[in-house]
Order: C-alpha cells, then structure tokens, then sequence
C-alpha cells in the first residue's frame, strides 16, 4: 500500500454498486489469494447497491457486524457474514496498520446470494468506508486489489465505474482498471428476478470445482480471442456484436458449473424460459441478450430505447417473480450513515 496519511478513526458512509460481468471470472489460479484463472470483464451497475457504514475505534477488540433493514433498525449480522467481514477488516488492518477496531452496518438495494453479485457491491463498499473511516484514499488499482483481499474477486471490479476489466493470475494483485467510462456507453440491465434466496453453492465452492469440469481447460484457450471480441464490441458500442458474445459466455460458464464434479445446477426452469423469450424478442428485432451469474436470475443487456417494452415481456413470463431496471454506473459514492 503506498498511501500512508497518519491514521484517524472516524465513520464513513458508501453505496457501492454490484456489476454485471460480460466475460467471467470462474475458477481461480489461488483460491485463497482470489487470483482468478481467467481475466473478465463487467459492466459496473448503478441500482444495485450495496450500502455500508464503518466506524473506526481506536481501541483494539471485537469488530461488530450489524445489518439495517430498509427501515433503518440495526441488528447483529448472520454468523457466516460476520466471519467474511471480520476476515476482510483483518486484511485491511494488515495492510494499514490500524490496530483498532471496527463497527459496520450494511444494507443491500437487492435480494443477497442470489447470483446479483452481492458480494462484489458487499466487500466493494466495506473496503471504500473502511479506508474512509481511517481517513485513506488509496489509487485505483490498490483500492481494487484490496477489495479484491476479500475473497470475491469480483469486489474488485467494482470499485470502479464502467466497463472493467480485471486481469487473470498474478496480475490481478495490481487490481482491476477501467476499459470505458460509464458515459462511453449507456447499456440498461433489464434483470428477470427469478429466485431470490440464498443460493445452495457458493461462487467460492464454484471456483474450487470449476477446474474438475472437461471443458475448463477448453475455455481458457478460448478465451483471449472473446476477451478480445468483446472488447473491441465495446470500443465500437456494437450491441449486435457483443450480445450474443455474452450470452454464450453465461452458457459456456454454466455448462462448465453443470459438469464440474459433482455438478452445480444455478438455473431454474423459468431461466431457460427468459432465454427463449429473448430468442423471440431478437427474431422481432429487439436486441436483447442474457446472461446469468452463479444463479437462475436473468440479466438482460439491451439498449435503453428497448428496455421498457423488454421489462414488459419479461415480466409477463411464467416464473419471473419481479424486474429490476438498472444500467451502466459510476462506481462507489458517499450514502447517507446507517447509524
Ligand atoms: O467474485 P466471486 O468469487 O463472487 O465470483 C464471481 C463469479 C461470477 O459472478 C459468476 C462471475 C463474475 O465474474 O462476476
């Protein structure tokens, strides 16, 4: 860490959003560093938000770990957070030399664990406040190589606003960097909620079975060649060009979780109900392409002349439960204290 302000302990307050990746990470060259095996690429969102408060207290002991509901009241998180918290204020105490303690209140925009990247909008707004409240302001690439410390080396991603790009192996240690900004391009993100709770395998447990499916290694040698596809789809904002890119991607990245062993199942059925729907849309001429996370829910990149009329589509379908409307952003901003 090359910043290196004398330390205070105040509290700070920030929404950092979730993003969409284009091109993702799955599996990891070193799980424990979060190194991912492969670079990716993401479209930084602006509704789906994750909101955290940290306070910074001088004196060395337990860190506290609180949720806010939406209506404001604070309570002690789930244990199984608490821990990733803690681990990720344990990162950042050995990297600032803060030897104090934290208190931490969090709330998300959107349902949690659900494949909408809670954790990367989650870890992305715990580093940004956690620095804040110590009175840090780090670069770019080491505010995105700290969040990255979490564990979720999509938190690194969003740090950033934009179209980012996170680098594969060892380089991914120098954090992640914007390719555009969000003013480059203003795609939407028409997302089909499909389920909205807890999912039965982690991304983490993901990654780790991601090198046992036969086709992992086929997807590394393929792709250099898509990361540059999809870049030079972006350079040229040409959505006829990068969607169906995208959506073979999703494809491509679940037949791999689906033939890892033992294998893991994210979609549901109304998942491969959305993306006959988008068939139909595109043979009517709209340009709209899917693609999933580790989850059944459907993100839906389009341009936002047809984002009303395919919100509508969607959201007639049989098992879409509801529809979030969100777009390209600019990464984290000051919010309002949780407490
Ligand atoms: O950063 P992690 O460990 O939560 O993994 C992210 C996995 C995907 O969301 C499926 C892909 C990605 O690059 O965001």
């Amino acid at each position: 860490m090359t910043a290196r302000a004398p330390l205070t302990a105040g509290k700070a307050s920030v929404a950092a959003p979730a993003n969409i990746a284009f091109i993702k990470y799955w599996g990891a060259r070193d799980l424990a560093e979060a190194l991912p095996a492969n670079a990716s690429i993401s479209m930084t969102l602006s509704a789906c938000l994750s909101h955290s408060t940290v306070a910074a207290r001088p004196e060395p002991g337990p860190d506290e770990v609180l949720l806010a509901s939406p209506g404001g009241a604070l309570a002690p998180a789930p244990a199984g957070f608490s821990r990733r918290v803690v681990g990720h204020l344990d990162v950042l105490r050995r990297s600032t030399g803060f030897a104090g303690s934290f208190r931490v209140a969090t709330v998300n925009s959107f349902p949690a664990s659900a494949g909408l990247a809670s954790s990367a909008s989650g870890f992305a707004a715990l580093a940004v406040a956690a620095l804040e409240s110590l009175g840090l302001e780090l670069p770019a690439g080491e505010l995105s190589a700290l969040a990255r410390a979490s564990g979720s080396a999509s938190a690194a991603r969003s740090v950033l606003g934009g179209f980012v790009e996170l680098p594969a192996g060892l380089e991914a240690r120098a954090g992640a960097h914007v390719l555009y900004p969000a003013e480059h391009w203003s795609l939407c993100d028409v997302i089909a909620l499909i389920e909205t709770g807890e999912k039965e395998v982690s991304s983490l447990e993901g990654h780790r079975r991601a090198p046992t499916s036969p086709y992992f290694e086929r997807r590394l040698e393929q792709l250099p060649e898509k990361l540059a596809r999809v870049r030079s789809a972006l350079a040229a904002r040409d959505l006829e060009a990068l969607g169906p890119l995208i959506e073979e991607e999703a494809i491509d990245l679940h037949l791999i979780a689906m033939s890892s062993r033992p294998g893991i199942f994210y979609w549901a059925p109304a998942t491969l109900v959305v993306l006959a729907e988008l068939r139909a849309l595109r043979a009517a001429g709209i340009g709209a392409w899917g693609t999933m996370d580790a989850g059944p829910n459907v993100h839906v990149i389009c341009e936002p002349r047809d984002a009303a009329v395919v919100a509508d589509r969607l959201a007639s379908l049989p098992g879409v439960r509801s529809i979030l409307s969100d777009g390209v952003g600019s990464g984290p901003a000051p919010a309002a204290d949780l407490f």
